[in-house]
């Protein structure tokens, strides 16, 4: 039985004043308070350098909750939620600060959490100061996130260097993606059905497609996202995560170390991109000027800061393949890209074809069936499929339909989002839902030598796609030459 109880915490927030911090975290604990998830003793310390009163910070976590919350602040919430917060003028380059910090974390009642929501060439500081002063120990928790790093050196240094102070059960590495409602459904529908538990394999179905398509550009973050483009921001972690979770194998139960186990050894048996298949396995692209509903937008070159030579991809798609028993020749192919015409998420498990047609004379070539598994937005569950068209005349004449499985849970109101649950969790100290060591840096060692390949072959292997399409025209060769189609956004 997992731990499942709320503990009193101290959270202590580094970037209190960050984008991270105003847009997610302050408006998730404002829900968690509304939810009464949060331990009546805890306290949300906010980390930063300013000459803040308590009432200014009170001002400007009020302010970010109300620019970002998808609700109305509710005052009577409001009052309890911020009698928890204060604000901590630190400098994290300089050690002696810790001690100070030391003096208002209560260690005896609560455990302290810290969250760098920072940009990671801060983390070490914060990691040695606070090791330095003690404030490491277990039960204490510590919370990064991406980039953690741009390749598996980069990866491994943070992995050293935080493993220096903390203990690996007390790193809670985010990944957003695992925090979402439809994505932790996946386990449901897999491990909770044996509808699809016993039709997951190269026994049935025949291929596997990922989509991750969003509107947004850059914004306003050239400078982080030309060092990583779309591979390293989105691939390395989120599209990864989606695919070692639906191909993961059974695990022997919900144990957090378990279920990573079996998704590390999906990372492990990925077949490697190199020099030698990369043009056959990978198509990039960059956007150029376009319309995204009706809006003209810039092209990649053009955004703000922009290095007007720059060959880094704001698109790419890759055919993956998992060299084990179950997937052998099941091709996973993954697609996301920035400025694209929509945005959504959605995994498409398309199934081998009946091997003998009945129907021949009536239906030349009998559609494969489909589980289409829309992550996001209006996130639900569909089966296409093949049944007889009604009517009197034709007894064995056929016709695609489709089935809901699911109807969208969201309302307004009782959205959860991702960093909701996360936060949660790491209070409740259970982390299934984080990334392990290990697994980052096997996701690493899988993207470096698409990287490192790219700078190898010549420059015109980036595909220019005018913002507001499906990306470049290049990309569906990727899977009509195996003879298969992209499924159609509906
Ligand atoms: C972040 C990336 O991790 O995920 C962003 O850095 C990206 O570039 C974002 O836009 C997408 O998240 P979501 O939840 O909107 O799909």
């Amino acid at each position: 039985m997992m731990k499942e109880i709320i503990q009193a915490c101290d959270l202590v927030i580094f970037g209190t004043k960050g984008d991270l911090a105003r847009k997610k975290l302050f408006p998730a604990l404002y829900k968690l308070e509304k939810f009464k998830k949060i331990h009546p003793n805890t306290r949300i310390i906010g980390a930063g350098r300013a000459n803040w009163t308590q009432e200014e910070y009170i001002k400007t976590v009020k302010e970010s909750i109300n620019n970002f919350l998808k609700e109305e602040i509710n005052e009577n919430i409001w009052n309890k939620f911020s009698l928890r917060l204060s604000f901590f003028n630190i400098d994290v380059y300089e050690e002696t600060q810790f001690l100070k910090l030391k003096k208002i974390l209560d260690q005896t009642q609560n455990i302290s959490i810290y969250y760098c929501a920072v940009p990671p060439n801060t983390f070490n500081s914060i990691f040695t100061g606070l090791g330095k002063v003690n404030l490491n120990s277990l039960p204490s928790r510590i919370i990064i996130e991406k980039p953690l790093g741009v390749c598996l050196q980069t990866c491994k240094k943070i992995n050293d260097q935080i493993s220096k102070y903390f203990l690996e059960p007390q790193i809670f590495r985010i990944d957003h993606y695992l925090g979402k409602e439809s994505i932790l459904n996946l386990l449901s529908l897999r491990f909770a059905n044996s509808l699809f538990f016993n039709n997951w394999s190269n026994k049935t179905i025949d291929h596997i497609q990922i989509t991750v398509s969003e509107e947004v550009g850059i914004e306003n973050r050239w400078n982080y996202f030309d060092g990583m483009g779309q591979t390293r921001d989105m691939v390395q972690n989120h599209l990864l995560q989606i695919l070692t979770i639906l191909a993961m194998n059974q695990p022997k139960n919900i144990l957090p170390e378990n279920i990573r186990n079996e998704k590390i050894k999906v990372l492990r048996a990925l077949q490697t991109i190199n020099l030698e298949n990369i043009n056959k396995k990978t198509v990039r692209g960059q956007y150029i000027s376009g319309q995204i509903n009706g809006i003209k937008v810039p092209g990649y070159l053009e955004e703000f800061g922009a290095n007007p030579k720059s060959q880094t991809e704001t698109f790419v798609s890759i055919k993956a393949d998992i060299k084990n028993e179950q997937w052998f020749g099941v091709p996973f192919y993954l697609r996301t890209g920035k400025r694209l015409a929509h945005k959504y998420s959605e995994i498409v498990i398309v199934f081998k074809k009946m091997s003998i047609n009945l129907f021949k004379e009536y239906y030349y070539d009998l559609s494969p069936n489909k589980l289409i598994i829309r992550l996001d937005p209006n996130e639900n569950i569909k089966i296409n499929f093949l049944k007889k068209s009604p009517g009197l005349s034709e007894i064995y004449k056929l016709k695609n339909d489709s089935i809901q499985l699911n109807s969208s849970i969201k309302t307004t109101n009782n959205q959860i989002d991702a960093y909701e649950r996360l936060l949660l969790e790491v209070m409740k100290g259970v982390q299934s839902l984080f990334v392990c060591r290990e697994e980052v840096e096997m996701a690493w060692k899988w993207i470096d030598p698409i990287i490192e390949s790219w700078g190898k072959t010549n420059k015109n292997t980036l595909y220019l796609y005018k913002a507001g399409t499906w990306g470049p025209i290049k990309s569906d060769e990727i899977i009509i030459n195996d003879g298969r189609y992209w499924n159609k956004f509906d």
